[in-house]
């Protein structure tokens, strides 16, 4: 389909701008074009999320635009891939009949076949135009194959470290697919399937291939990457290369690793890219789950000067009963726990998380012990979401939604405050302090940069009145958001992507204010 032009938006995680960057890449080798604007498009595609309500109402409205476009008469072919495509399945052919393409998140490898098959007839049939992965991905025989199959999407990647709307130099790798925890109120499980871990070596592999073409960041992607374990000598695939393998449930994470069984743990899979791949300047992960995080892997982070010391590791809640409820698995006691440890090993680590309030039978109990937790812990962010009843999910049959809407707005607001004075606490404390800042972009005072966090977005307040003065904005390790005037007698646009050194002047709520120490340009940079 040589220069067919698409159009891709992406809604969701951070795994699914991976999803969309492994499409593209896919499409663009196939001979596609992309273009900024629908209206330029000739296949239009939304990679989705399920996670909230208010997510699939945004691609909702999405396709209903482009249903309109269709009822007058365009011809524009439209694809739906990802968790929204999944969870709702063929209900979404009969309720949008503009859709022509649907693919799962579990199944994008076979997206060009489909897409293929959509323009060359009209006529194309359903099992055609339609990947989904339905209850497949939980049966392991086929699980294995389909596996083997995606492992392919991730490992042919093109990399481009100069791609437009990429952060500078910084990439995404997956280490675990899908999802064993069953959290009650997630859609995560049943949209991408069981929890499966790649090779170690395959992964190696794609960070190498990555730092080769530029990159001096990458996170490590997985739902709850600290229950990454693979488990060598089980499965092999023909071609005598390991393959993915499912996850082996939390018993595996209770007891040593028994004799004469050779494993790769999340410990061990940091320390190994850590040391295989020493161009990457700063190696993350996300998202970090609160129980089972081995004290190994906070060794590994103290001794490996390249492995980030920040955590993104959400509590969900600070209240036992509701921690039960959401079937977490872990008290607010063992949070605390887990939390001190990581300060006791990392002094100057970051912590963020993620916190749901309104979950079902929330009272204002359990909403202060949530607060309380905010509080007392040195949350650098906390992203708040109001409860959002998922079908599919155990929490919408077992509990009805029962907190007001006014109430559960109520609650994330005085959320958002008190997280705002934590925040200010956690920024204060670095003033004075000399960081590594990875420049990200750089914009004049004139247009302020927008960053999004925590669900707030911050506003550069410029030190100098001067209209067009250049700023640079970057983050440090820890993923502290920077600001700072670009150094004079410096092109600043050609800072973007590396990484300097500044000295912290101030703090704001979520931002910090900072130098750049001259003639500090770090090494790699
Ligand atoms: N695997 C990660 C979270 C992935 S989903 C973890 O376990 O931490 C990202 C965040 O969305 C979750 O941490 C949770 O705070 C929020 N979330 C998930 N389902 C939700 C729902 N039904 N309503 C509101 N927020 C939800
Ligand atoms: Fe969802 Fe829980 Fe899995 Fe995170 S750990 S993706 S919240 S089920
Ligand atoms: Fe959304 Fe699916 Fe990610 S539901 S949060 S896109 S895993």
């Amino acid at each position: 389909m040589p220069g067919v032009p698409i159009y891709l938006e992406t809604f969701g995680c951070q795994m699914n701008e991976l999803d969309s960057e492994l499409v593209r890449g896919q499409l663009l080798r196939l001979g596609y074009s992309f273009v900024d604007a629908p209206e330029q498009a000739e296949v239009v595609l939304f990679n989705t999320c399920s996670v909230r309500e208010h997510a699939e109402s945004k691609a909702y409205s999405r396709i209903g635009l482009v249903g309109k476009r269709k009822a007058q008469g365009e011809r524009v072919l439209l694809g739906v891939l990802g968790c929204m495509a999944e969870r709702d399945g063929l209900d979404m052919l009969r309720r949008y009949p503009q859709v022509d393409v649907m693919c799962g998140p579990g199944e994008l490898d076979r997206l060009p076949a489909l897409l293929d098959a959509a323009r060359r007839s009209e006529a194309a049939s359903q099992a055609e135009r339609v990947a989904l992965a339905g209850n497949r991905t939980r049966r392991s025989a086929v699980l294995s194959a389909v596996q083997d199959d995606l492992e392919t999407l991730d490992l042919s990647r093109a990399f481009d470290p100069d791609a437009e709307g990429r952060r500078a130099h910084s990439a995404q790798v997956r280490i675990t697919r899908g999802c064993n925890k069953f959290c009650t109120y997630c859609v995560v499980p049943y949209t991408r399937g069981a929890e499966v871990h790649r090779p170690p070596d395959h992964v190696i592999d794609e960070c190498k291939r990555l730092a080769d073409a530029g990159a001096i960041e990458i996170t490590l992607l997985g739902q709850t990457v600290n229950h990454y374990r693979y488990e060598h000598g089980l499965a092999v695939t023909v071609g005598g290369r390991e393959a993915p393998q499912i996850g082996p449930g939390l018993q595996a994470f209770r007891s040593p690793i028994p004799e004469g069984k050779r494993v790769t743990t999340f410990a061990r899979l940091l320390q190994r890219i850590h040391d295989e791949v020493p161009a990457i300047q700063r190696l993350r992960f996300v998202t970090s789950y609160p129980r089972d995080f081995g004290r190994d892997i906070l060794q590994v982070m103290r001794d490996c000067p390249r492995i980030c010391r920040y955590l993104h590791a959400p509590a969900q809640s600070g209240s036992d009963r509701i921690l039960g409820l959401m079937n977490r698995g872990y008290t607010r006691a063992q949070y605390e726990d887990f939390v001190h440890e990581v300060f006791e090993i990392l002094p100057d680590a970051t912590l963020a998380g993620d916190i749901i309030v309104g979950f079902p039978g929330e009272t204002d109990e359990d909403f202060q012990a949530t607060c309380d937790l905010v509080r007392t812990l040195p949350f650098k962010n906390n992203f708040i979401f109001k409860y959002s009843p998922r079908p599919g999910t155990i929490a919408i049959d077992r509990f009805p939604d029962d907190v007001p809407d006014e109430v559960k707005r109520l609650r994330n607001n005085q959320l958002l405050a008190l997280q705002s004075e934590t925040s200010a606490r956690v920024h204060a404390n670095w003033v004075g302090r000399e960081v590594d800042v990875l420049i990200e972009e750089c914009f004049t005072d004139a247009a302020p940069a927008r960053v999004p966090a925590g669900g707030v977005e911050l506003r550069w307040e410029g030190q100098r009145a001067a209209a067009g003065k250049r700023a640079l904005r970057g983050r440090t390790a820890g993923d502290l958001i920077v600001a700072m005037d670009a150094p004079s007698g410096a092109e600043p646009e050609s800072m973007v992507g590396q990484i300097v050194q500044a000295r912290v002047d101030r703090s704001a709520a979520l931002l910090l204010h900072g130098s750049v120490l001259p003639n500090t340009v770090a090494a790699g940079a």
